[in-house]
């Protein structure tokens, strides 16, 4: 959750980090630090090149770090300048966090952190290579975007899984209610909820008792506690 996170400390070991960088040809050093998902933190500096075209951003090397030390997801990013202050990735490490962070990865800004949705929207990401999520029926393309998925548990051969549908319906007056495709199963939520956001932007976590988390792409209903991937419905 963004208010378990330490800005402060993360800000703190980017600025640590941006003290080691080898920048001798933009004399631009640049720290990283990054909030893994099982509480690690993990951290980067830029490392430059007499070949220019070759550097590698402080980002690279917080990705590197994040699967040298065990894997895991980026939940938060703190990326500095020599002062200290926030600076924003460049485009190509914004697809480096998507792909290891996700839409909800928070990145450090000056006046608040912003989600990794709004830094790279429509991304270009493993569900579009069929990896993660299964390819999207021909006959469901026309309402990619639209309606809502439903993630949930169910039981299978004696253990608990997850699972979902698209339901049609976004929940717009007038529209019409129907199941447009159900979801396989899986031992966790995450694998549910990127087969639900591959499909719409609207997706919403129901667990066993009803209770309902929002875990789609950008704000979801006011009332509605925003899923955590590490939390109880997972
Ligand atoms: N740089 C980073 O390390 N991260 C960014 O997101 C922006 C740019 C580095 C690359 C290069 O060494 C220097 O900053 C100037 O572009």
């Amino acid at each position: 959750m963004a208010t378990d996170i330490d800005w402060d400390a993360l800000r703190k070991a980017a600025t640590e980090t941006m003290h080691r960088a080898y920048a001798p040809y933009s004399d631009f050093p640049v720290g990283a630090a990054g909030l893994v998902d099982d509480g690690r933190l993990v951290v980067g500096c830029n490392v430059e090149n007499a070949a220019y075209g070759v550097v590698l951003c402080a980002e690279c090397g917080v990705v590197s770090a994040l699967h040298a030390s065990g894997g895991g997801r980026v939940v938060a990013l703190s990326i500095v300048d020599r002062s200290g202050a926030p600076i924003m990735p460049c485009g190509r490490c914004r697809q480096l966090l998507w792909e290891n962070g996700g839409p909800d990865c928070l990145v450090d800004a000056p006046d608040r952190p912003v989600p990794m949705s709004e830094l790279l929207p429509y991304a270009f990401d493993a569900a579009d290579m069929g990896r993660v999520a299964p390819s999207i029926p021909g006959r469901l393309l026309e309402f990619r975007g639209r309606g809502t998925v439903f993630v949930h548990p169910d039981v299978a051969a004696g253990r608990r899984v997850w699972t979902g549908y698209w339901e049609r319906s976004s929940g717009a007056d007038g529209e019409p209610p129907g199941i447009l495709d159900e979801a396989p199963s899986w031992p966790s939520t995450v694998e549910a909820v990127t087969w639900g956001r591959a499909r719409t932007p609207r997706v919403v976590v129901v667990d066993a008792d009803g209770a309902t988390w929002w875990a789609g792409v950008g704000d979801g209903p006011a009332d509605m506690p925003v899923w955590d991937p590490g939390g109880a419905a997972s």
